[in-house]
């Protein structure tokens, strides 16, 4: 019997918009995967640690073959595993993002991501957030979304976030990060955030997690 085709929804979007907890949530609500393919940068970057954007090429494609992601369960209970190992909180640090950022600029890096990132998508049905899935890595998946915040709004939740897993938020330092961020990752040269041709852009500055999702499913179910 043929396999059944996959489903491929992706999500793009800048730091701190929500795409995580969106993406997760409408994995749930279809009952496939969620990838968070930030956290492979970030992963990458935290193991390969601070500097590897100046390596040669050849290093990191070297260090980047010791590398096997692979995912397990469904929609807020995936698990992205490195070498069969979950990953590791130190990854959602702000310096491992900035890191991240840095790391996700180099030819090899990218390469190696959207190898890895269209092989997890091969047999699997996901919903796959990051910067470029629906431009780069999916351009044919069926459903593509681009969710926007305003960079002050992003900040502000992303202190709410800190400060509800009880560490210390400094706003002005937040959105000096969310800025050169999204400098960073808007203006690379290869795989630049953008929204993907025939996305749906959700400005969320102005709506609710649950708003988001709400926006995002009638879309998918075909009521929007
Ligand atoms: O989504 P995030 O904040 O966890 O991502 C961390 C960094 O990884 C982000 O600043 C840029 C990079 N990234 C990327 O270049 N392409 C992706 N698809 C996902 C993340």
């Amino acid at each position: 019997m043929p396999n059944a085709p996959v489903l491929t929804v992706t999500l793009d979007g800048p730091a701190g918009v929500g795409k995580s907890s969106v993406a997760s949530r409408l994995a749930g609500e279809l009952g496939i995967a969620f990838l968070d393919t930030g956290a492979m940068f970030r992963a990458a970057a935290y193991t390969l640690g601070e500097g590897a954007w100046d390596w040669t090429q050849g290093i990191l494609q070297q260090k980047l073959g010791d590398f096997d992601f692979t995912l397990r369960g469904s929609g807020a209970d995936t698990e992205l595993l490195l070498n069969g190992q979950p990953l590791p909180e130190e990854i959602r640090s702000e310096r491992t993002g900035l890191w991240a950022s840095q790391l996700a600029v180099v030819p090899s890096v990218r390469a190696y991501m959207k190898m890895a990132q269209i092989f997890l998508g091969q047999t699997t049905s996901l919903v796959a957030e990051g910067r470029d899935m629906g431009t780069v890595v999916f351009p044919g998946a069926q459903f593509k979304f681009f969710l926007d915040a305003d960079p002050a709004e992003r900040a502000r939740r992303r202190c709410r976030q800190l400060e509800s897993q009880g560490k210390p938020a400094d706003y002005e330092a937040v959105l000096a990060a969310i800025i050169l961020r999204d400098d960073q990752d808007r203006n690379r040269s290869i795989a630049p955030m953008k929204p993907a041709p025939g996305a749906v852009v959700v400005d969320t500055t102005l709506s609710t997690e649950d708003e988001v999702l709400a926006q995002v499913l009638r879309v998918v179910r075909g009521q929007a």
